[in-house]
C-alpha cells in the first residue's frame, strides 16, 4: 500500500512570522493522521520552519534547487544546503518554473539526480497546458516529461520518488481535473514507468494530483486507485483548508 502524501506548495507566500504562526496552528492537528503531510515554504522560511517542525510528523520540502553542490551560481541554492536545513523533499520541474524560469526536462533530470545523490526525495511535476489537452496530446506530453525527468535512474530510485501530475490549466484557476480525468492520466504515468522501470517500481512510486485541490474535492480525487496524494497550492496557505484536505483524503 502506498502512503498518501499531501504536500503544501506555498509558492512565494508567507514571511517567517506568518509561516511560524501557521505551523503553531497546524501542529497538533495532524498528530494521528496516517497521511504523510509536507510543507514547502519559500527558501527564507525553511530554516525557522524546520526548527518549528522538530518532533512533529510533518515533513519539510523546498520548492526548487540547483543541481550543483556548490559554486559560482549566484542566487541558487544547492541540495546540500537543503539537506543541512532538514528538508526531506524538493519540488522539481513545477510548471511555473518551466514557464517563467526556463526549466527544461534536461535541467529537471539533472536536479532529480542531484537530489537523490544527496538524500532528498524529489517531487517531480508534470502536466499539460490547455492547448496541449485540447490538441489531444496530454499523454504524449506527460510521457515525455516523465521519461525526461527520470532518465538514467535505476528502478530502485524511481520506486522512491514522488511524481505530481499537475495539469497547467487547473493550477490556481479553480478548475480541477475531474477525478476520472486525473485518474486516467495518473494511471498512464504509472504505465509509462512500468514499461521502462518494471512493475515493482511502478507499483511503489507515488503519483499525486495537483491543481485546485480543496477540502471539497479531496475525497473524490484521493479515492482513485492511482492518485496517491496531492500537491496543493492556494488551499495549503490556510490551516483549515490544508487540514480539511488531509482529513477528507481518507
Ligand atoms: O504545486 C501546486 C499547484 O501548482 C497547485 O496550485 O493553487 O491550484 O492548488 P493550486
Amino acid at each position: 500500500m502506498r502512503q498518501l502524501i499531501i504536500a503544501g506548495n506555498w509558492k512565494m507566500h508567507k514571511n517567517i512570522q506568518e509561516a511560524l504562526e501557521f505551523l503553531q496552528e497546524l501542529r497538533g492537528k495532524l498528530d494521528s493522521t496516517p497521511v504523510e503531510a509536507v510543507v514547502c515554504p519559500p527558501f527564507t522560511a525553511l530554516a525557522p520552519v524546520a526548527e518549528a517542525l522538530k518532533g512533529s510528523n510533518i515533513a519539510l520540502g523546498a520548492q526548487n534547487m540547483h543541481w550543483e553542490k556548490q559554486g559560482a551560481y549566484t542566487g541558487e541554492v544547492s541540495p546540500l544546503m537543503l539537506r543541512e536545513i532538514g528538508c526531506k523533499y524538493v519540488i522539481l520541474g513545477h510548471s511555473e518554473r518551466r514557464q517563467y524560469f526556463g526549466e527544461t526536462d534536461e535541467s529537471v533530470n539533472k536536479k532529480v539526480k542531484a537530489a537523490l545523490e544527496h538524500g532528498l526525495v524529489p517531487i517531480i511535476c508534470v502536466g499539460e497546458t490547455l492547448d496541449q489537452r485540447e490538441a489531444g496530446i496530454t499523454e504524449q506530453v506527460v510521457a515525455t516529461q516523465t521519461t525526461g525527468a527520470l532518465e538514467g535512474l535505476t528502478p530502485g530510485q524511481v520506486a522512491g520518488l514522488v511524481i505530481a501530475y499537475e495539469p497547467v490549466w487547473a493550477i490556481g484557476t479553480g478548475k480541477t481535473a475531474s477525478e476520472k480525468d486525473a485518474q486516467q492520466v495518473n494511471r498512464y504515468i504509472r504505465k509509462v514507468i512500468a514499461d521502462q522501470y518494471g512493475a515493482a517500481a511502478a507499483e511503489a512510486v507515488r503519483i499525486q494530483y495537483g491543481g485546485s485541490v480543496k477540502p471539497g474535492n479531496a475525497r473524490a480525487l484521493m479515492s482513485q486507485p492511482d492518485i496517491d496524494g496531492a500537491l496543493v497550492g492556494g488551499a495549503s496557505l490556510q490551516v483549515d483548508d490544508f487540514v480539511g484536505i488531509i482529513e477528507n483524503s481518507l
